[in-house]
């Protein structure tokens, strides 16, 4: 049944809430309910948006960084104050269980509680001359409007971690949420409202389609980057059609991570990390553990012990705290966790636990040994609760094998052994590696987070994040 919410779930465009003429439904991944009807944007959106981002950004970048941190800093305790209500929306549009989802809400807090801090010291600098009678310096200025499309999987936290130190560096943002999830874009545009974000600043236009919307914006020369997270075909789609317009671009797209785990590891906590990297959000993050690497000494004792922990875990309503794993977002998502499942078995695996689906989109959390080289499950992304378990003899091919796909985003290594961990931490071409650390990425609005090779350009977070909205000029003052 569509629901009534405090919030216009129309389009966010130059400070009004736009109704559109067609709208399109958002489901529930778990009952199946539609539970909205929301605004569905197209080109004249699209245009009406690029202009109001343009206008806005005539005086959004004059502001001081201190009073754009005023802004943001507000926006963070709005975000934190309505947690549970974004929380509850996450549950409800994509299926995250609320206890993750509402860990995730604090998470997209922390980016604008960070870009308010860091856009006070995007200061420049003063070089040194060759000449004595000039002065040199670098300064940074705003990109200019920017275009952001970002993910289901994080509805709250990926618009935060683009948004936040897009504005703190004075450019304006038009945001295309996942036309899964549109509701905690629409909620977090009202927060943005509230705080005193002036018109234009941030826009959002929810779309079933996006191509007509991202070629008005891809096209304009105005618009100064985008920024995408998703699938590494878009990703490339998209880098492509941004040279036409020479825009900056960033990139978070998919990975392929393996967790290495060495003979000197303590399986108890290998187990234990296991479950947090591969079972948060029903194993849907760019950053989960994809293949797990087990020297052959350790196999056995920790494909029992992760096959017991794993029959332990409560799958189902994702509005229930206690849930732990709920419904994947979508059939096509479902579709591809069955299909990897099935070609590993007619490949020999052997299923320990889980193998099935439970109805409605909820995949059992599953764990496969006897897997080979050549199964989809080792070589394409699952994006599902599925831990595929393979030994290995020695670091040399730990290593081989990790490094052994088009993708690079994270990777993760247990060992007690120092030497070992700094040997294979540099030997693994990832932009992430977590040594006895499951979860590199949590609360990292400080911290870069991006990937080598097929799973990216530049970094989000930290200095770096804001790095990505910043052009440098240089000027040269001649002293007569
Ligand atoms: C992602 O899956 O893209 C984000 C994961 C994270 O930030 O932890």
């Amino acid at each position: 049944m569509v629901k009534d919410f405090d919030f216009p779930v129309n389009a966010y465009i130059g400070g009004k809430w736009h109704k559109t003429a067609k709208t399109f439904s958002i489901k529930s991944p778990y009952s199946g309910e539609v539970v909205a009807e929301v605004a569905d944007s197209g080109i004249a959106e699209a245009q009406a948006a690029a202009d109001a981002a343009v206008e806005a950004f005539k005086s959004w970048k004059k502001l001081t960084a201190f009073e754009r941190a005023k802004v943001l800093r507000k926006w963070n305790d709005l975000l934190i104050a309505h947690q549970e209500e974004l929380g509850r929306l996450t549950a409800l549009e994509m299926g995250k269980p609320i206890t993750e989802a509402k860990g995730e809400v604090l998470y997209a807090a922390s980016f604008v509680e960070w870009s308010a801090e860091e856009g006070l010291r995007v200061n420049g600098e003063i070089m040194q001359s060759r000449f004595p009678n000039k002065r040199q310096m670098a300064v940074y200025e705003p990109v200019g409007p920017v275009y952001a499309v970002t993910p289901w999987n994080f509805p709250t936290s990926m618009i935060t971690r683009k948004a936040a130190p897009a504005l703190a560096a004075g450019c304006t943002i038009i945001l295309k949420p996942a036309e899964q999830t549109p509701l905690c874009a629409l909620y977090m545009a009202k927060l943005w409202e509230e705080a005193g974000g002036p018109a234009g600043t941030l826009q959002v236009l929810p779309a079933l389609d996006p191509v007509p919307v991202s070629k008005v914006l891809m096209e304009d020369m105005r618009i100064r980057k985008i920024t995408f997270t998703g699938s590494t075909a878009v990703g490339k789609i998209l880098y492509a059609q941004s040279a036409a317009t020479m825009k900056r671009i960033s990139l978070e797209l998919g990975g392929n991570a393996p967790f290495l785990i060495f003979e000197d590891a303590d399986i108890e906590k290998a187990v234990h990390f296991t479950m947090l990297s591969k079972y948060r959000n029903a194993g849907q993050t760019c950053v989960t553990t994809n293949r797990i690497y087990v020297h052959k000494s350790l196999e056995s004792d920790y494909a029992d012990a992760l096959a017991d922990a794993v029959s332990k875990l409560e799958v189902g309503d994702p509005l229930n705290a206690s849930t732990n794993v709920g419904p994947l977002v979508e059939q096509q998502g479902l579709d591809k966790v069955v299909s990897h499942v099935e070609d590993a078995v007619s490949k020999g695996a052997k299923v320990r636990v889980g193998g099935k689906s439970l109805g409605g989109l909820i995949y059992a959390p599953t764990v496969l040994t006897g897997i080979q080289p050549g199964m989809r499950v080792l070589e394409e992304e699952t994006f599902g609760p599925v831990a595929p378990i393979m030994p290995f003899e020695d670091e040399a091919q730990a290593i081989a094998w990790a490094n052994s796909t088009d993708y690079g985003l994270a990777a993760y290594v247990w060992t007690r052994d120092l030497s070992r961990a700094f040997r294979v931490a540099e030997a693994l071409e990832y932009g992430i590696v977590g040594v006895n650390d499951p979860v590199p990425s949590a609360m990292g609005s400080n911290l870069p987070f991006g990937g080598y090779k097929n799973s990216g350009l530049g970094r989000e977070g930290g200095h770096w994040g804001i790095e990505e909205y910043l052009e440098t000029k240089f000027i040269s003052f001649q002293l007569p």
